[in-house]
This record gives C-alpha cells, sequence and structure tokens, in this order.
C-alpha cells in the first residue's frame, strides 16, 4: 500500500494546475537557517516531486552557501506565491542533500520533506 499523501499536496498540484500558463509560478523561496544562525533565504526552481513521496525536489550546486547551511541545520521553509490565484504556501520540512544522483558532479538534488504541522495557505482578499 502506497504511502498516503500530504494534505497539501492535492492544493498544491491545484495551484500549479492554474497557474502553468505562467512561467514564473515553478519559482518559490528556499530560506534555511545561515551560519550566523540568521535567515538566508533565496529563489529556486521546481523540479518536481520524488516519486510516489511529497518530497519536493530541487536542483542546486555542491559549491553553494546554501549547502554549507544545510549541513548545520538541515531545516528550512519554502514561500511560494502563485500570482494567478493569489494562493501562497508556506511549506517548513527537513531537507534531504541527494548526492551523485546527476550526472554533473556539480549538481545536486535537494529534497523537501515536511514535517507536519506543515502548510499554511492563504489566499490574499482584495478591499
Ligand atoms: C528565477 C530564479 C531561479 C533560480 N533557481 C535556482 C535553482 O533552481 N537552484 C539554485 O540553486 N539556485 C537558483 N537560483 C539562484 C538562487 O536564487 C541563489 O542566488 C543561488 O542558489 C545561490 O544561493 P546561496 O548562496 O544561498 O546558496 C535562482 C534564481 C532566480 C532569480
Amino acid at each position: 500500500m502506497g504511502a498516503v499523501a500530504a494534505p497539501w499536496k492535492q492544493l498544491l498540484l491545484n495551484a500549479l494546475d492554474s497557474n502553468s500558463h505562467l512561467k514564473h509560478s515553478s519559482f518559490f523561496q528556499l530560506a534555511t537557517v545561515g551560519s550566523n544562525g540568521r535567515p538566508s533565504n533565496r529563489t529556486v526552481v521546481f523540479r518536481g516531486f520524488q516519486e510516489n513521496s511529497d518530497n519536493i525536489q530541487i536542483n542546486t550546486d555542491t559549491r553553494s552557501r546554501k549547502i554549507e547551511e544545510l549541513k548545520k541545520c538541515p531545516f528550512a521553509e519554502i514561500c511560494w506565491y502563485f500570482t494567478e490565484s493569489w494562493e501562497q504556501f508556506r511549506i517548513s520540512g527537513r531537507i534531504d542533500v541527494i548526492d551523485g544522483s546527476n550526472p554533473d558532479s556539480v549538481k545536486l538534488q535537494v529534497t523537501m520533506n515536511s514535517i507536519p504541522p506543515t502548510l499554511h495557505a492563504c489566499s490574499l482578499l482584495t478591499a
């Protein structure tokens, strides 16, 4: 029997679907904890879900600062805003760095395993 999908996964898939005509809808912000204990935030590209899981995948560079930061603290939060549907998703979790999965040795795959309670979804309302 397969694992039960996280409750937010279908909401996120719906948002991706309804915003799919907008190229920027695959970008989200990934915040980690900097080596000085301060927030460290950047934009990354959604690379899909790991097969049969809720794990969100991104690709990055072994030399990037985020990899150093994740070695010290593997916890992170995603903030993803969809401009067409006016929805924001904040997903927090632990990041696993997967090495050797890419033929380019400089590239790494990073997956985000959510930790419940994990989703703070909201829609912006106009006045
Ligand atoms: C639109 C956009 C998409 C980006 N996508 C990625 C990405 O998928 N992976 C990545 O490592 N960096 C991506 N970057 C660059 C990051 O925002 C960041 O500058 C870089 O990863 C270095 O961050 P770090 O020093 O905190 O590790 C993207 C930047 C922009 C503006």
